[in-house]
């Protein structure tokens, strides 16, 4: 199965090989575009063209690092939403193209089941029932997941994504794109004690909103007589608002529905301080599973194993497959748990 996934800044292409229940990973190729890191975010048309530019490369790499040629292909997976239509459409295309071309399965991949997916490729073992967070910097899901194909929407975001949140702030900080990495490094050095942030929607329900806690922060920023010794302190405060929100959400996931597996996908999930908080809050109750940096952040690999999964199930894509920028995560069904919307 060769993955393909060009949804937003980083183009990327994976094999996976092996018996129908236990792909293996054979190699996995990702290019950062560093040229949004000028512009301080991710600008849609320069991503398009940079993956039209980089992707046959990047698929020949992958093809090369698997130590397999073309004909040992079976199937393409390529992400075909959410995400920029722009960039998505590179992927589709060329993967539409390279499928038609030599009659191989086409199978079209949500980009967020991707990274529900993600943890397997390292932990064949891994199997729901479970309860998933899902952080990127486009979305911020709670999921109740009792079976792979089936999502039961707990609680989204109602405003900015969380890694949103790390990247906002980061700019006001004066830090680097994107943000979340820097403000992790930053924040390991923080004193905790020296700002405290509000902790938005924390004691209730499982939806988020990050919007007020980057203005808090906007104004913590103002207030500041040196911003160079106070923005470790920042960064730590901030960081550490941000994970106890989605950490209480997931604990109060996991005590309502008594899983006993706590999941965390998306770029946010690249963070250890979250993984950690995770682990030590849960302790007793449910193991965390997470996948390391490489598959959390946006890459193939994980788009091949969703893919992988859907192919199994008998599913593939046809010729009309098409880049949607608002692609709804496919099995999304009613949630059931009683007290899950406390807001209309
Ligand atoms: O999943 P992803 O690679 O792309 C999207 O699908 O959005 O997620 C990128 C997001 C960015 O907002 C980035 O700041 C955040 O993940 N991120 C982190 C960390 N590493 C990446 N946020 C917090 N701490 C990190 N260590
Ligand atoms: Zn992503």
């Amino acid at each position: 199965m060769l993955g393909i996934e060009t949804s937003c800044d980083e183009t990327s292409a994976a094999l996976l090989v092996g018996e129908r229940s236990r792909p293996e990973l054979a190699s996995l190729v990702i290019l950062s575009q560093d040229v949004h890191r000028v512009f301080g975010g991710v600008v849609p048309e320069l991503a398009s063209r940079a993956h039209l530019a980089a992707l046959p490369a990047v698929v020949e790499r992958a093809l090369v690092e698997a130590g397999v040629g073309w004909h040992a292909v079976d199937a393409v997976a390529v992400t075909a939403g959410p995400g920029l239509v722009g960039a998505l459409l590179v992927g589709v295309v060329y993967a539409k193209a390279l499928a038609y071309a030599g009659d191989r399965a086409l199978i079209g991949v949500n980009h967020l089941e991707g990274h529900l997916f993600a943890p397997l490729v390292e932990d064949p073992q891994l199997e729901p029932p479970f309860v998933a967070l899902l952080v990127s910097g486009g979305h911020t899901l709670l999921l109740d997941v009792p079976a792979w194909g089936r999502y039961r929407l707990l609680g989204a975001t109602r405003d900015d994504a969380a890694g949103e949140a790390f990247d906002k702030v980061a700019t006001l900080l004066g830090l680097g794109y994107p943000g979340g990495p820097e403000i992790e490094r930053l924040a390991a050095t923080g004193d905790p004690t020296r700002f405290t942030f509000p902790r938005p929607m924390r004691d209730a329900g499982f939806e988020f909103s990050f919007s007020g806690l980057k203005t808090a922060v906007l104004h913590a920023v103002r207030g500041s007589d040196d911003l160079e010794r106070d923005r470790p302190h920042l960064a730590r405060a901030f960081q550490d608002a941000v994970l106890d929100v989605l950490v209480t959400k997931l604990e109060r996931a996991i005590q309502a529905t008594g899983y006993r597996i706590a999941l965390l996908g998306g770029g946010v999930a690249c963070s250890r301080a979250l993984a950690e908080l995770a682990a030590r809050r849960l302790a007793g109750c449910a193991r965390v599973a997470v996948a390391s940096p490489r598959l959390n952040a946006d890459n193939a690999a994980m788009i091949a194993r969703a893919g992988w999964y859907r192919l199994a199930l008998g599913e593939r894509s046809d010729w009309t497959l098409d880049a949607r920028a608002d692609l709804p995560l496919p099995g999304l069904e009613p949630a059931t748990l009683p007290d899950l919307t406390p807001h209309p």
